[in-house]
């Protein structure tokens, strides 16, 4: 039985899904977080690597507080970089396991019109953004041979409070809500991604990966979509980023290109619609 460290595995949106997923799919998973002690004291999370062998770690801990991030870049940084910086040389120091390290579509910005692939050069805008990505590269550059780096975005899901849930709370109390149309990406299911992450790490497959449910909305053709198959009486109404303005600056545009993962999957990845409608109808759906 393959056997897992999975850090945000008890609280986290995707630490959950992989819980979750992975256990279904025959893997021994442990979970490490906050609760169990801190994270970023580098002999604490050795002794804890050391305890559970993993075969794989997941690390789905992070700052993801995007705006907060701007008034806490050291913050950030701690968790966002130093912690899978820390995770990588622990593990190439004992020789042994697989990383998985999650990052975000935020480490892109600018104009373009097309999606992202994996070889364009990021640019992110945000600190979120920036310390995120100096966390993929603190990750493959100590641990090029053993580890993944899966880029995701938007995403929705059971065990945490999303975008989804906090939309669908306001559409059920009010007659109309007011969402950003200007900023477009790849709305994705947390269960999904757990999915993709389990076949990257079964595979032992290196390197820079975007995983993220295919097609791309913006964030009020989201709440329009989730908003109409609840078919709650509220109206979604579009505004502009600048009439709903936010500390951190947001990409206009961050859809990722998924060929890469499809040609891996051997079929393209479902678009998110299907995957917005497993979320609120059928819970069990993406398992295994
Ligand atoms: N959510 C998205 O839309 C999205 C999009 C793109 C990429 N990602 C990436 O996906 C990964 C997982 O994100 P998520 O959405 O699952 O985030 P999340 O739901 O906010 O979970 C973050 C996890 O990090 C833990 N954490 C935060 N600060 C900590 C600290 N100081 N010490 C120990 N643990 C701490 C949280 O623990 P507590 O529960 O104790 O706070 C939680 O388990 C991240 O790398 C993120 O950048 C997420």
């Amino acid at each position: 039985m393959p056997n897992a460290l999975v850090l945000g595995g008890a609280t986290g949106l995707v630490g959950q899904a992989l819980a979750r997923v992975l256990t279904a799919n025959g893997w021994h998973v442990e979970t490490l977080g906050r609760t169990d002690g801190n994270l970023l004291d580098i002999a604490f999370l050795e002794s804890r690597l050391t305890a559970a062998a993993p075969d794989v770690v997941f690390n789905a801990v992070a700052w993801t507080q995007v705006d907060d991030a701007e008034e806490h870049p050291d913050e950030a940084l701690l968790l966002n970089r130093t912690l899978p910086d820390a995770l990588a040389r622990i593990l190439s120091a004992q020789q042994r396991g697989w990383l998985v390290h999650f990052s975000t579509d935020f480490v892109f910005s600018g104009q373009r019109r097309t999606p992202w692939t994996e070889e364009d050069p990021p640019c992110p805008a945000s600190v979120y953004g920036k310390t995120k990505l100096a966390g993929e590269q603190a990750v493959l550059n100590t641990l090029p041979e053993r580890s993944s780096v899966i880029r995701s975005a938007w995403l929705f899901g059971h065990g945490r409070k999303n975008f989804v849930d906090t939309v669908l709370a306001a559409c059920r109390q009010r007659d109309s809500v007011s969402v950003v149309h200007d900023q477009t990406g790849s709305p994705t299911y947390s269960l999904d991604l757990a999915h993709w992450s389990l076949k990257i790490a079964e595979k032992k497959a290196a390197g820079l990966w975007h995983a993220v449910n295919g097609g791309q909305a913006t964030w009020c053709e989201l709440a329009s979509e989730a908003n109409a198959l609840m078919a709650f009486p509220c109206r979604v109404e579009p505004v502009t980023s600048a009439q709903w303005p936010q500390k951190a600056v947001r990409p206009t545009y961050s859809v990722l290109d998924t060929t890469k993962l499809g040609n891996f999957l051997g079929a393209p990845v479902r678009p998110w619609p299907l995957a917005l409608r497993d979320f609120l109808f059928s819970e069990h759906q993406a398992d295994s």
